[in-house]
């Protein structure tokens, strides 16, 4: 079956999985939904995957606008398979909410726990709680293509937390938050330390940095995906005060210009 993979991915856990995934797939070609997002066109693929982060127990507002635009003939398979430090939320009901008023069935929703990326909260885990999520991802992975290469069960298979919690957090958290993630990067700052290499500014996969007298200015379309902080060789970048002294995370099959790299068109 003719596969593309679409992904969105600020520290390389959304990325990691869709390449695997990939692998997996007949070496599907594995797109970032950053490059394509004028004119995302599936309608060559028979099955087409989403892999993305969760954010705020929803899903990146990029990701949002990507599935209310892209092209999909009928009949094809669609999967979502979302990444996340722990708390699910409701970001695959979303995806499914989302394509179903397009009259675009989401057959499968799988969920990878990752090494959580949202500094203003937490530092990166511990390395060995990163090992043992990333040998855990290649199991889940092959989980993943059993059930893709199962065929089409009635019933969409959606890996989510209980159903109250879930709706009660991204009630109070997505829904009225996402409204505010454009302007959110107004937190963000450089110490003194930035030595004005720009990479900040090549990672961030929305063009919302520019470099002005060889300092970072933000631009007010963020998707608050902390690529900018998490990247920064300097660990320069902060998000108000609340970021100061905690440990950075990437992963580490994922380099700088691969999380570049999906931002550029
Ligand atoms: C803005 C933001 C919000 C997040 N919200 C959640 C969340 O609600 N639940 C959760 O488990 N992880 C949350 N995370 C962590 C990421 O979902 C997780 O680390 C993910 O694997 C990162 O993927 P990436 O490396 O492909 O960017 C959040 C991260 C960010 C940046
Ligand atoms: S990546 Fe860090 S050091 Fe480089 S320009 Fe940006 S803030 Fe400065
Ligand atoms: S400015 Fe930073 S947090 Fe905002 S989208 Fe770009 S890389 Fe992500």
């Amino acid at each position: 079956m003719k596969t593309i993979i679409y992904y969105f991915s600020a520290t390389g856990n959304s990325l990691t999985v869709a390449r695997d995934l990939a692998a997996g797939l007949d070496n599907a070609p594995v797109i970032p939904i950053a490059k394509v997002l004028s004119n995302p066109d599936a309608t060559a693929y028979e099955r087409v995957g989403i892999i993305f982060p969760v954010y705020m127990f929803g899903m990146p507002l990029l990701v949002a606008e990507f599935l209310r635009m892209v092209k999909i003939k009928p009949g094809t398979y669609v999967f979502c398979v979302t990444t996340s430090g722990g708390l699910k939320g409701r970001a695959l009901s979303l995806a499914r909410e989302i394509l179903k008023k397009r009259g675009i069935e989401l057959v499968n929703g799988f969920s990878v726990l990752m090494p959580g990326n949202y500094a203003p909260l937490y530092g990166a885990f511990s390395s060995g709680r990163q090992e043992k999520m990333f040998a855990r991802e290649k199991i889940k992975v092959q989980e993943i293509l059993a059930a893709l290469n199962r065929k089409k069960s009635a019933c969409c298979l959606m890996e989510e937390a209980p159903f109250l919690l879930n709706l009660l957090l991204y009630k109070l958290i997505y829904k009225y938050g996402a409204a505010q993630i454009p302007l959110s990067d107004k937190g963000f700052w450089a110490q003194g330390t930035c030595d004005g290499c720009g990479l900040c500014a090549k990672v961030c996969p929305v063009r919302n940095i520019r470099m002005e007298q060889e300092r970072p200015v933000w631009l007010k379309h963020c998707q608050h995906c902390m690529g900018c902080l998490q990247w920064c060789p300097q660990e320069a970048i902060q998000y108000k005060n609340l970021t100061l002294g905690k440990k950075r995370y990437r992963h580490p099959g994922i380099s700088a210009a691969e999380i570049a790299g999906q931002g550029e068109v």
